[in-house]
Parts: C-alpha cells; sequence; structure tokens
C-alpha cells in the first residue's frame, strides 16, 4: 500500500488498519509528501512491517530492495493518489519508490484519487486517468463533497471502508477454491544443434497472469513453462521444461484428473529429426537443410485423457481471419473453448502487456476488450470458474 503527499494520507492510515482487520498482510510506501502528512512510526505501528520511504536506501535495499517489494505484493494500493503521482503513473515515470514499485510489479494495481476538484476535473488528469483504466489499473472514487481548501464538488478520497469494499473483489474470489488447475505458458524450444534452435516470440506473460488469477482464486495450480523470463506467481508450482516434448510429457501427466488445462503455451508445431549432437560447422556444407518432423499436438492429447480435465481450453493465435480460424481449431482439438487473440496487432502480440480477446465456446461466443493482460486474465479465471461450478456448462 502506498501513501502519497496530501490532507487525505490520513485517511490511508486507516484503510491500513482495515487491511490488516481483514487478514492482509500490508507493507506501506510513504512518499516525501505523505510524510509531512503523517509519520513512517505511525504506519509502521499499524502495519507491524518496517516502512519503505527511499527508492534507493542502503538499510532497506538490503532488507526487501524496491524490486523484491514490487514483486512480494498480490496487490499495490496507491491511497491517497494525488494529480502528480497520477500523472507519473500514466506516464511511466519511475523516479520515486511509489511509481518505480508501480512500473515494477506484476501484481494488479489499484489507485483512489484525491485532490482539489478543480485539478481532478483538468483535461490532463481526466485524459491520464483514461490511460491508467485502459492499461487496467483499477481507479476508485473519488468522492464529492466539502473539500479540505474550501471548494465543493468531486476529488475527495473515498472513506476507507469504501476503498476497502472496492478491494474486497480481489481477496474474496475462492472461485477455484479446491480446484487443481493446469496451466503451459512460453515458447517451446527446438535444438537443431547443441547452441542452435528453433523457437518463437512467447514470453510467457499471458500464461503466467493466468497461473496468478487462478491462484489467487484459490486454486492448486501447476505452470508447465517453457524458457521464459519471468519469476512463477506465489503458491504456483512451476515444472520447467525445454521442448514440445518435454511439455507433452508434463502435461500429460499432470492434467490426468485435474479440474482445468489451459494451454496458453506457443507450442513449436515442428522439430529438427535429427538434432546435431556436436555444433554445426558452417563451411561442412554449402546449404544446410533441416528436416522437421511434427511434434505431438499438447492440447489434443490432454482431450483424449481417460481422465480428461473437466474443462480444456486453448488459445489460439492467429494473424488472419482470428474467429474463423478459432473456430476450426477448437472443433479440430476437442476443446471445451479457444481463446482467440491477434498476434498481427503489436498491441495484443507476443510479448505485449496488453491483450484483447474472443472467449469461443460451443454454443457461445464472448469478446474482452483490450486491457492489461493480468486483468485479461483474470476476466478469463472468473468465467471459467463459472462454468466450472455447472458441469452442464463445459461444452456451452
Ligand atoms: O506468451 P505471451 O508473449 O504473453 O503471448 C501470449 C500468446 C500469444 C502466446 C498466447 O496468448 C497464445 O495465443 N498462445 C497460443 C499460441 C499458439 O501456439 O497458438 P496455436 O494457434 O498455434 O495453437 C492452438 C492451441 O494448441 C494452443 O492452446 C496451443 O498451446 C496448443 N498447441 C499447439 C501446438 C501443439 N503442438 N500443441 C499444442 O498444445
Amino acid at each position: 500500500m502506498a501513501i502519497a503527499g496530501g490532507i487525505a494520507a490520513y485517511k490511508g492510515a486507516e484503510l491500513v488498519r482495515l487491511l490488516k482487520k481483514q487478514g492482509a498482510d500490508v507493507r506501506v510506501i510513504l512518499s516525501r509528501g505523505a510524510r509531512e502528512f503523517i509519520t513512517p512510526l505511525t504506519m509502521q505501528a499499524l502495519s507491524g512491517e518496517p516502512v519503505h520511504t527511499e527508492l534507493l536506501d542502503e538499510s532497506a535495499e538490503a532488507g526487501m530492495g524496491h524490486i523484491e517489494l514490487a514483486r512480494w505484493a498480490d496487490l499495490l494500493v496507491i491511497a491517497p493518489a494525488t494529480a502528480d503521482v497520477i500523472a507519473r503513473l500514466a506516464h511511466g515515470r519511475a523516479d520515486d519508490l511509489m511509481t518505480t514499485a508501480a512500473l515494477a510489479t506484476a501484481a494488479p494495481v489499484a489507485v483512489a484519487p484525491a485532490m482539489n476538484q478543480q485539478m481532478w476535473a483538468n483535461a490532463a488528469t481526466q485524459e491520464n486517468l483514461i490511460l491508467l483504466t485502459q492499461r487496467g489499473i483499477q481507479i476508485i472514487g473519488p468522492d464529492q463533497g466539502e473539500q479540505a481548501c474550501g471548494d465543493v464538488g468531486p476529488g475527495r478520497l473515498l472513506e476507507p471502508a469504501q476503498i476497502l469494499q472496492a478491494l474486497q473483489s480481489r481477496f474474496s474470489s475462492r472461485q477455484l477454491d479446491n480446484k487443481k488447475v493446469v496451466i503451459t505458458a512460453g515458447p517451446t524450444v527446438e535444438a537443431i544443434d547443441p547452441v542452435r534452435f528453433l523457437s518463437n516470440h512467447s514470453s510467457g506473460k499471458m500464461g503466467y497472469a493466468l497461473a496468478r488469477a487462478c491462484a489467487e482464486a484459490g486454486a492448486e495450480v501447476t505452470l508447465i513453462s517453457g524458457p521464459v523470463h519471468l519469476s512463477p506467481p506465489d503458491r504456483v508450482r512451476l515444472l520447467s521444461v525445454t521442448s514440445a516434448i518435454e511439455m507433452h510429457d508434463a502435461s500429460i501427466q499432470e492434467a490426468d484428473g485435474a479440474d482445468l488445462f489451459i494451454g496458453a503455451a506457443a507450442v513449436a508445431d515442428f522439430r529438427v529429426s535429427n538434432p546435431a549432437r556436436e555444433k554445426i560447422k558452417k563451411n561442412a556444407q554449402p546449404d544446410l537443410t533441416l528436416t522437421l518432423v511434427e511434434n505431438p499436438d499438447v492440447i489434443a492429447a490432454v482431450c483424449q485423457l481417460a481422465r480428461r480435465p473437466t474443462l480444456v481450453v486453448g488459445f489460439a493465435a492467429e494473424t488472419s481471419d482470428l474467429l474463423s480460424h478459432a473456430r476450426e481449431k477448437r472443433v479440430k482439438k476437442g476443446l471445451d473453448l479457444v481463446i482467440a487473440n491477434d498476434v498481427s496487432d503489436p498491441h495484443t502480440s507476443f510479448g505485449s502487456d496488453q491483450n484483447a480477446v474472443h472467449l469461443i465456446g460451443a454454443l457461445s461466443e464472448q469478446h474482452l476488450a483490450l486491457a492489461s493482460k493480468q486483468v485479461i486474465a483474470e476476466k478469463i479465471v472468473s468465467i471459467l470458474a463459472e462454468r466450472l461450478s455447472e458441469p452442464a456448462a463445459a461444452s456451452s
């Protein structure tokens, strides 16, 4: 939880108390401005944890550094968030601990604005808020009424209990309690020789966001991941694999009897039939011909399991005729649902932080508009959890 400098900082203190009462572990970031209104000692007493104030502070970095802090959080709440903090977040600045943590965290971010009504109404602030919303940041409030400066209008920080209520959906989502979920993510890497390989641009972001959302919804999650540069979310069991064959074998073993299988990985369709044992020398032959053989289809094999997961969900990465290709894939592979994404659009492609998807079932289709991959993942998980709770709905 981060508190920016404003007269409403004292309400941030009350919010920390309420979050602790709900059983949350809370670590507080106090901006320099906030320390004019409220002391680190107060926040330490309320949170029961050391308070973080500076981006580059030797003693703090020796304990929990700013990146660790950003990774530790399941949710970052900035309350109050001033017009200045909102502007810096909108423009991706990392000039203090609060904005750096917001950039460095993979967790959802929620912002509760508090400012003078004229600053709130200013076009710059409103445009900044639109940017934040498009990136999936939750905006909570503000309230209307009399302000500390004597003005009347929108811009007051919501009461801490109201902010808590807005955040509660994130804590109380236990829609997947007691469910076993298996997710594949990232690329597969197919060896040509000991130093060269065939692969693709998948970063793993979509699959890891899904793993995080499932774990937050209470599921027991196994994430089968190709090589990526991401840390596994908390409470997720990671199985690292390299090739499509390894991903296939791990998936068959883990998906057996699972409740939900999600194939977000970009599995290489082909591998080199006979990878060289030694590095292939450039001058050994004028042309190099690689013979490729087809890899097993991981998700189609999962659909064939005797103890098939109740719900098997694939992704379709398409560059043209998105919906028709995706519909065909759903039927051909025997999936309950396919999630189509357009990878020709840089906003929704491999490696991007955002996605926009179509969920395609046998009887119904649904569009989720552009948002951060984490927000898209949370929406997908909520839809899947609902389907899982109605057994007949698996095929809808
Ligand atoms: O990782 P990111 O950078 O965040 O990017 C996300 C993503 C674009 C990789 C992801 O959203 C996505 O679309 N994943 C599926 C990519 C893909 O390989 O699509 P496909 O249309 O080729 O495959 C369809 C489905 O079959 C997928 O669920 C895939 O996991 C599965 N498949 C494909 C081939 C194969 N041999 N085995 C499989 O299981």
